[in-house]
């Protein structure tokens, strides 16, 4: 299995150019198989998550192909017909966001059979909402043995759909299932992400009437069919946030391009605070830190637009050397702490206590061998390997791959030394 190996004390100098979100990436191509026609994402992230869905949807009948077009790097999905209602297991519980293709199966050819996602490593992450608003929109919902069967022969019927909490997934399920719905649905509490914003563009470019998304209320017009369209995935505002942290880690001046502002402002306010330097520019930001030790500052994970949950072990790395105590509160998810462990075996102080962390900085941490255990996580002791002395090795990094594109080239041309070393032993750099 591969690791990753970073050598710590550089600077990071330089411009990283933030892909496309995959948390949109995933959902949109799941909206490939609503319409006979092809659906072409530019801007596409190439990661493990993408490969997986795309393995998913080749055997739903979608034709998936990837190149290298006159916008970058895309993907053409083309689903003529459904040739099959079915998602394994061992497909689905690969990536959670597989299962989000019950709503489209059930809404363009009226049944599918799709596994429960199962256990995650951070929480039990349930999936009741979603099945509460694929059966508010009419089909007939039923659980055996790890799969869910849903059927709704006579189509999907516009519905009043109101989530008890806020949840991302649910509200995007609830989108992709209504637009070939009859008749009008409305999402009250919806999650307010920009990747839902970013979902509704794709869904109305494909002849969708969808209205709010970005709001608590979201408004589906039916339509009987949809067909192909071109569409660029957002920025990937979690990869920016965690450049602009690791720039702050490591010192040095980083530009951050081909991003938006506005996406990850109740980060770049945090990094403000603590004393970091930030200027925001047309495409992204730039993030400055001149040999001045940061400040402790407290966060609290909250629904967009306040500070993302995916930025939380993150920020922990950063406040590992920072001065004084930080507060971080975790508020989306429980059990989003494996990475203090970690993080601690690279001399950070840290306590944790339900669903709260106090991270008491100290002056420098010491390389250490450490074990990926999430995505999010993973990337944060790649973050805390940056200042550490001496060797910092990660491993289980297949969750970073599932994420984080081209990462070792990335901060590898602003001057941080990381390098990939394959299963075998052998550094590839
Ligand atoms: C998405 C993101 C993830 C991010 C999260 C919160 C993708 C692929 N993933 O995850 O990176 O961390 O939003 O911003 O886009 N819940 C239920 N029942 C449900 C659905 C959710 O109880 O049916 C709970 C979850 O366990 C969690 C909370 O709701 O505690 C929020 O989860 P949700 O917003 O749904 O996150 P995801 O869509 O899974």
């Amino acid at each position: 299995m591969d690791r990753i190996a970073i050598i710590g004390g550089a600077q990071l100098n330089g411009t990283i150019p933030v892909s496309g979100a995959k948390n949109s990436a995933i959902k949109l191509m799941a909206a490939s198989l609503l319409t006979d026609e092809p659906l072409r994402l530019t801007n596409m992230p190439r990661l493990a998550d993408t490969r997986f869905l795309g393995k998913l949807l080749t055997r739903l009948g979608v034709q998936v192909t990837e190149s290298d077009g006159p916008d970058g790097q895309q993907t053409l999905l083309h689903a003529p017909e459904i040739t099959s209602g079915f998602a394994p297991y061992d497909l689905v519980r690969q990536m959670r966001a597989s299962f989000n293709v019950l709503g489209p199966l059930v809404a363009r050819s009226g049944q599918a059979k799709v596994s429960l996602p199962g256990g995650c490593t951070i929480g039990a992450r349930p999936v009741d909402l979603h099945l509460q608003a694929i059966e508010a929109l009419g089909a007939k919902i039923d659980l055996h043995e790890g799969y869910v069967y849903a059927q709704a022969p006579r189509g999907l019927k516009g519905a009043e759909i109101r989530f008890p909490f806020v949840s991302v997934g649910a509200t995007e399920h609830a989108m992709l299932a209504a637009v070939l719905a009859d008749g009008v649905s409305v999402i009250h509490n919806a999650a307010c992400e920009p990747e839902l914003v970013d979902l509704q563009e794709c869904l109305n470019a494909m002849g969708a009437k969808v209205e709010g998304a970005g709001t608590p209320t979201v408004t589906i017009t039916g339509v009987p069919r949809l067909h192909g369209a071109t569409h660029a995935v957002i920025p990937d505002r979690i990869e920016m946030g965690t450049y602009a942290v690791a720039a702050a880690m490591a010192g040095g001046e980083v530009r951050l391009s081909n991003a938006r502002p506005g996406l990850i402002d109740a980060l770049l306010d945090k990094l403000k605070e603590a004393g970091a330097g930030v200027e925001e520019t047309a495409d992204g930001c730039i993030i400055r830190r001149n040999g001045q030790r940061l400040s402790a500052v407290d966060i609290e994970t909250a629904p967009f637009p306040g500070f993302a949950t995916d930025l939380q072990a993150q920020f922990m790395a950063l406040m590992t050397t920072a001065k004084g105590e930080s507060r971080i509160r975790e508020t989306i998810f429980e059990n989003r702490f494996m990475h203090a462990p970690e993080l601690m075996r690279l001399g950070a102080d840290i306590s944790v206590s339900g669903g709260e962390a106090r991270v008491r900085g100290v002056e420098r941490l010491e390389g250490a061998e450490v074990m990926a255990t999430d995505l999010r996580a993973s990337v944060s002791l790649v973050i805390a390997g940056l200042v550490a002395r001496g060797e910092t090795t990660v491993s289980r990094i297949y969750h970073l791959d599932r994420g984080f594109e081209r990462l070792e080239e990335k901060l590898g041309a602003c001057g941080a030394q990381v390098r990939r070393i394959k299963g075998d032993g052998e550094a590839e750099l």
